[in-house]
């Protein structure tokens, strides 16, 4: 695998690594890309099911597709993307991981500084008192209600139509700013504001770098494009920065 001798020289410097990551990291671990493939859910496209009017309108429907996906990614595992990911954290002093998917992998990893811009399936709250709940019966068909107050539970995601968690993009914003060198991993990079952060981070003098599968609408606005599976890349990477750490 190639990587520049900028990119080398860079890391080597760097006290602040930031990534985003978006759905195509988790897709060497089986979690399906944002469009479910197979089974009933195919029929349906996710802007009608992501949606607070969808919820209201039929919560059990809505409710059931998250069960689905919540138990899809419930049996998968971390990949070498990663555990790579999660051990750079432990080799600069800065390192943040700014994440659009919502299936609690980095967290799975071991990472630690991980900012969720999307939310996260696990997490669920009361739509009227706000209370939440963190351990769901993935067999539950009904949605669920709250026991304080029967309020409807919802899944602490961002739906379409919906603003981002507020302090986590901020944080978002600043780490980015403050690369030195900075990742956009396995996300099409259409999808704002989360697509921001490699723009922020280049305008803010970093170098940024895209690993993706395939061009992406953003490739040539960046530093360098590494062509591959997050998982392949990423395990080569931490290879050469925990050579050039022991030397
Ligand atoms: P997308 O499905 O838009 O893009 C996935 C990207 O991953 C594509 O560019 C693929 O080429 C790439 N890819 C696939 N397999 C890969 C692999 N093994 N290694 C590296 N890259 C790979 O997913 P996101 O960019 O995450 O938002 O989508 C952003 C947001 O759109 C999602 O968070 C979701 C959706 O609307 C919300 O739910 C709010
Ligand atoms: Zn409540």
């Amino acid at each position: 695998m190639k990587f520049s001798k900028e990119l080398i020289n860079r890391l080597a410097e760097a006290k602040s690594v930031s990534v985003l990551t978006g759905a195509g990291v988790s897709a060497e671990s089986g979690v399906p890309t944002f469009r479910d493939k197979g089974g009933i859910w195919e029929k349906f496209r996710p802007e009608d099911l992501a949606n607070f009017d969808a919820f209201i309108n039929d919560p059990d429907f809505v409710w059931n597709w998250y069960q689905h996906r919540r138990e899809v990614m419930r049996d998968v595992k971390p990949n070498p993307g990663h555990l790579a990911l999660a051990e750079m954290e432990e080799m600069f002093p800065n390192f943040t991981v700014i994440t659009q998917n919502i299936d609690n992998l980095h967290f799975r990893a071991g990472s630690k500084n991980v900012t969720e811009l999307h939310g996260n399936i696990e997490r669920s709250f009361c739509l009227k008192c706000r209370t939440f709940y963190n351990e769901i019966d993935v067999t539950e068909k009904k949605v669920l209600r709250c026991e304080k107050c029967g309020g409807l539970i919802r899944p602490d995601v961002v739906w379409f139509g919906e603003m981002l968690p507020e302090k986590a993009l901020m944080y978002a914003e600043e780490c980015a700013a403050a690369s030195d060198v900075f990742f956009s991993i396995g996300t099409s990079a259409e999808v704002y504001p989360a697509a921001l952060m490699p723009l922020i981070a280049k305008r803010a003098g970093a170098y940024v770098v895209e690993i993706n599968t395939k061009p992406t609408v953003m490739s040539a606005d960046l530093d360098e494009v590494i062509q591959g599976k997050s998982g392949e890349v990423l395990s080569e990477l931490i290879k050469l920065i925990r050579a050039n750490k022991n030397n």
